[in-house]
């Protein structure tokens, strides 16, 4: 690999990031074992699994899993791999099972893991279940309903891994005092692109006038004002909005201006009484920060939550290879939002982030230009990730919250730990009782 892939040139204000990090097949396998072996990877929300002996598999991290509940109600993640000869012991997406039966020779295994079944045991002098035990759990453990896992043996506990960023769950969380669901439909799509481009774009608030002027052109034609017009402050964040950075590679843009585009009334009264209730529950400093404040953010290293008033996504980016990267969005939303309120934010998720909505495949096809583009990079090497590089206080189409996390994505790569760039910003009087 050539050295540096990251500098980081604090006298001069100059981020560059080399672009062999996006084309290498060196520098993939070396994500795939140093950066999501000790990462605490999402795996998916405690509504989607809500009864004993529900499933759902997925890939995380490169390796395919089961996430359920078995049958006493714990939570679990089973490596879908069957002990025998690797196939997967389970083929659907979702459903029910006690039992997960391996379709090549028949090996079952209970919900929470063992092997219970294999058929013509008598043939085998030792039995496989005394020396293989049942499917591989690797640790796991959950924030408010959100279930991530970690397949190192020496992480730190999840919670001091999320750090102070646990409050960008929480603001998502609290908007309902019976937190949130995730909605029924999964979006899943692929593009032909690095999958750090997409980490990059998550938290670009740089790019939103140019590749999706066509959107907000809609938008004031329509008669609505686009976030980040206003003119005066949101509980400290201004207007322009602001990015803030976390320990581990964390970070998020904050900016006001989270506004119901096209809603009805009955929409905007529902969002208004949900307000109220948190004002009652967490006081108006939170209840602020929660309804009138968006926030883009990345949970290093491949989970995303953008939470907008007019609709909330999670989104796992998942590398398959240097230029291929498979998405997965999840709409969630508060509980107890009126039908009418759900069906405007489900709406909103297929106008504006649908695999053929205003804003997916405009960003999709961004992030494949600039894969064509790694081509010349013997020519142009760096990648600028500047803006806004030296500001005491960078504003939210600015990128810091990306250097923040290629800092850490540096420093697991290459053990060279380079310092933050400004103090952790919490938009919210901390004496509020966070996580009410
Ligand atoms: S591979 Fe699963 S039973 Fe043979
Ligand atoms: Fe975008």
């Amino acid at each position: 690999m050539p050295d540096p892939l990251v500098i980081d040139n604090r006298k001069d204000s100059l981020f560059q990031v080399d672009r062999e990090v996006f084309t290498s097949q060196e520098v993939f396998e070396r994500e795939r074992e140093l950066l999501f072996g000790p990462s605490w990877l999402y795996v998916g929300h405690e509504s989607e699994i809500p009864e004993r002996n529900d499933f759902r598999t997925r890939d995380v991290g490169g390796r395919s899993i089961i996430f359920n509940r078995d049958r006493r109600g714990e939570v679990r993640v089973l490596l879908n791999t069957c002990l025998h000869r690797g196939a997967s012991v389970c083929r659907h997406p979702a459903g029910k099972a006690k039992i997960f039966t391996c379709f090549y020779h028949g090996w079952a295994y209970r919900n929470s893991g063992e092997l219970v079944n294999v058929p013509s045991a008598e043939d085998y002098a030792a039995s496989p279940a005394d020396v293989y035990g049942g499917l591989h759990t690797p640790r796991i453990e959950s924030y408010r309903g959100f279930w991530f896992v970690n397949f190192s043996g020496d992480a730190p506990d999840l919670r001091s891994w999320l750090g102070t960023a646990t409050y960008l769950l929480d603001l998502a969380v609290d908007q309902s005092e019976d937190g949130i669901e995730v909605l029924t439909g999964t979006h899943n799509y692929e593009l032909h692109a690095n999958w750090k481009l997409l980490v990059e774009n998550s938290v670009d608030g740089y790019h939103a006038k140019s590749v999706h002027h066509t959107y907000f052109e809609m938008m004031m034609e329509l008669g609505q004002t686009p976030p980040m017009l206003g003119d005066a402050d949101t509980n400290g964040v201004p207007p322009a909005g602001l990015g803030t950075e976390f320990d581990n590679g964390h970070a998020t843009l904050i900016y006001p201006g989270n506004g119901l585009p096209l809603a009805n009334e009955n929409v905007v009264r529902n969002l208004a009484e949900l307000r109220e209730k948190a004002v009652q529950r967490c006081g108006e400093s939170y209840a602020t920060a929660v309804f009138d404040l968006a926030r883009n953010s990345i949970f290093f290293p491949n989970f995303v939550l953008i939470d907008l008033n007019f609709g909330m996504i999670l989104r796992t980016i998942m590398p398959v290879a240097p230029d291929r990267t498979e998405v997965t969005s999840w709409h969630i939303a508060p509980r107890g939002l009126d039908g009418e309120s759900l069906q405007y934010r489900i709406d909103n998720a297929l106008t504006f982030w649908g695999p053929a909505g205003l804003a997916t495949p405009d960003d999709v096809e961004a992030l494949e230009q600039a894969q064509r583009g790694f081509s010349a990079r013997k020519e142009l090497r760096w990648s600028d990730i500047s803006k806004g590089m030296g500001k005491t206080r960078p504003a939210a189409n600015d990128e810091l919250q990306m250097r923040a996390w290629w800092r850490q994505w540096n420093a697991l790569m290459t053990g060279e730990r380079l310092p933050r760039e400004v103090d952790e910003f919490v938009p919210f009087d901390t004496r509020a009782p966070q996580g009410a």
